[in-house]
């Protein structure tokens, strides 16, 4: 399980501080399914679920993949592609030679985007993976329609056993789709939202062609949530999700998620969407954002140290890293950094952290941190699920419904109309 510490912040909270009673009430709603939103409560669950019903088939699935395709190229949006890209970017950032590529497709409209990404495949391989729980999202459909004359023209009448379908288990237009064509189909299950399907085939099935071992992370997810489901002001999902509230009482909307790891730059988007789409609705929400240290440090660096004081930072740290790392010696030392040498790069990051966090605790900054143990299987499962179980407490601490998104819907209402959908007004 991770740690949460907020020492960092305690000076900023305002009243009697966290309030626990509010995030055991939280908690209760939750996990007694008696909230709004409690339709879609089948994130904790899914673990146990997925390794029951559906991991064995993910697992063939990939290894079919990765026996016969140099690359997969995975369709979806939002919550069918954030969680499958924060995974593979931060557990398989530069695949082995035996793993299959995997490309992402369908999150946006822009040509040259897609332009590039056929240009990758070239006359290699490749199967697709569309994952859309509706079926009618736009940019996934679209891009779906272009790799499907794709597959036509390379494997003509052999091209549907290269389309893996992930979709609802009865409705909507992809879920038809698969079954008229006989592609090989995985459940989007109904009582789970987008943005929490991360443990759903949503995810599983490309990190595992991407070479990640999905058992592990599943048989870890399970024991986390258990861990999670504790009612207690030890419970680090209370604790973080007590702390922020509390800041954003006292006026802190913004909240910087910082990681000294660039590996872990997709999982902060996936976690901006997580909190995004969850907390930012009837008029308040704290507004998730994310940067990358130390690159940061020198472009963002400043307006944290010293801009207006409406931000917390919450930052994730990994108790070691997976490889070791020593600054060389010079015996000429020109460039004076002999006081390094023979120190471990990641020593040496603990310490950059540790001067970071001082820093902007004094210039104003109320800031906490959640530790994993390695940036591997068993610390990916720890994170998402802590963030999950947060994000519902928190949620539903603030008031909002957590599992809706209701606001998404303008901009497509618009956008049909302007692109003369028929029926669209
Ligand atoms: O979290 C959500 O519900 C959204 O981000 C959806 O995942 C996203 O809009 C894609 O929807 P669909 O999977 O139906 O194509």
């Amino acid at each position: 399980m991770v740690k949460v510490d907020y020492s960092g912040a305690a000076a900023f909270f305002s009243g009697s501080g966290p309030d626990y009673a509010l995030a055991k009430q939280a908690h209760t709603i939750l996990a007694g399914r008696t909230g709004a939103g409690a339709d879609f409560l089948g994130w904790p669950e899914l673990p146990k679920k997925i390794r029951d019903t559906e991991l064995d088939r993910i697992i063939e699935a990939a290894e079919k993949i990765r026996s016969r395709s140099k690359i997969l190229v995975v369709i979806g949006i939002g919550g069918s592609y954030l969680g499958a890209r924060g995974a593979i970017e931060f557990l398989r950032p530069a695949p082995a030679a035996a793993d299959t590529k995997v490309l992402f497709a369908g999150n946006g409209l822009n040509p040259d985007y897609l332009n590039d990404i056929i240009s990758q495949i070239g006359e290699q391989d490749f199967d697709v993976n569309v994952i859309s729980k509706s079926g009618t999202t736009l940019e996934p459909a679209v891009s779906f329609r272009i790799f499907r004359d794709l597959l036509k023209e390379k494997y003509g009448t052999r091209a549907d056993e290269h389309i893996f379908a992930t979709t609802d288990a009865r409705r909507g237009v992809l879920k038809s789709l698969a079954d008229a064509n006989g592609w090989e189909s995985f459940v989007v299950p109904d009582d789970v939202g987008g943005r929490y399907s991360v443990l759903s085939a949503v995810g599983l099935l490309p990190m595992a062609v991407a070479g990640i071992d999905v058992r592990r992370i599943i048989n870890c997810a399970i024991a986390e949530f258990e861990a999670l489901s504790v009612m207690s002001e030890e419970n680090p999902a209370w604790q973080y999700a007590a702390a922020r509230q509390n800041l954003y009482s006292g006026g802190r909307k913004i909240e910087l998620l910082a990681c000294f790891d660039p590996r872990f730059r997709w999982m902060a988007e996936w976690w901006k969407q997580l909190y995004g789409e969850s907390e930012g609705k009837d008029g308040i929400g704290i507004y998730p954002a994310s940067v990358e240290f130390t690159a940061d440090l020198h472009s963002m660096g400043q307006y944290i140290q010293e801009g207006e004081r409406i931000l917390m930072e919450t930052l994730v740290r990994f108790d070691e890293c997976l490889s070791p790392f020593q600054v060389p010696a010079d015996e000429s030392n020109a460039d004076g950094l002999n006081y390094l040498a023979g120190r471990d790069l990641g020593e040496i990051g603990h310490v950059v952290e540790n001067a970071v966090m001082e820093a902007h605790i004094s210039g104003g900054v109320p800031c906490m941190t959640i530790t994993a143990g390695r940036r591997d299987e068993e610390g990916f499962a720890s994170l998402v699920c802590f963030f999950e179980m947060a994000c519902g407490i928190s949620g539903y601490m603030s008031g909002v419904n957590p599992f809706n998104q209701p606001g998404v819907e303008a901009y497509k209402k618009n956008m049909f109309r302007m692109l003369g959908k028929p029926g669209a007004i």
